[in-house]
């Protein structure tokens, strides 16, 4: 990834981190509840890449140890203040780290969260191959997203109401095809589930397992 696409992304995020509670804490509640039930029934041991403020962070059970890294310095503190405030002993590590040079070990983590961060990331097939590479045989990279659909009568409403959504930040443009792709071509990861979240099946949670 390019040092210039992430300091863009660093830019707009230092710009977001004062406002990005009061805007999507409500907003993203459904889907930071479900990503985190997601990853913790994969087991314990949990990374979740694009931590941001830390809004997923409380719902993880007590019993999860989790590793939240992101490469917004602004965001990360936010995410800091939170453990911080709300005791959140599940939450072992926050550190500033890029998607795509994850610095952990080979097969570290349980479940590898990413909650709206795929479609932001330059090069998310290369992020992809970082979480999969982080992660245990029979892990689970759990995404969660604005992700379109291709055809059928979805992928038709999604596309009407594109230039609305694309106004406040929300493009259709990344697919799910473009994961589940991936998934096909890299081998050893099975498609488990796509699943419609808050609001109306715009988002939805993708798990994909690693063979075991
Ligand atoms: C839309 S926010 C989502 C934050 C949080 N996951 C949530 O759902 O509330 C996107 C986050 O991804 C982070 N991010 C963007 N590109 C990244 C990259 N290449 N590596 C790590 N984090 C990245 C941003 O800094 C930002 O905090």
């Amino acid at each position: 990834m390019s040092s210039e696409e992430l300091e863009g992304q660093r830019r707009a995020y230092a710009r977001w981190a004062p406002i990005y509670d009061a805007v999507y804490h409500r907003f993203l509640a459904d889907a930071h509840r479900r990503t985190a039930a997601a990853a913790a029934r994969a087991g314990p041991d949990i990374l979740e890449v694009g931590v941001g403020t830390g809004l997923v962070l409380s719902h993880y059970p007590p019993h999860a140890r989790v590793s939240g890294v992101d490469l917004s310095e602004p965001m990360l503190r936010k995410a800091a203040e939170k453990v911080r405030e709300k005791s959140l002993a599940q939450v072992r590590l926050i550190a500033a780290m890029d998607a795509g040079r994850l610095g952990f070990r080979d097969g570290a983590f349980d479940a590898v969260a990413l909650p709206f961060v795929i479609t932001l990331v330059p090069e998310p097939e290369a992020a992809l191959d970082e979480c999969a590479r982080v992660l245990k045989p029979g892990g689970e990279i759990v995404i969660a997203s604005k992700l379109g659909y291709d055809t059928g009568v979805q992928a038709r409403l999604e596309e009407a109401i594109d230039p609305v959504m694309k106004r406040i930040g929300w493009s259709a443009a990344f697919k799910i095809s473009r994961i589940e792709g991936w998934a096909r071509r890299r081998g050893g990861f099975e498609v488990l589930a796509v699943e419609p979240l808050f609001p109306a099946g715009l988002f939805k949670l993708i798990r994909l397992r690693k063979a075991g």
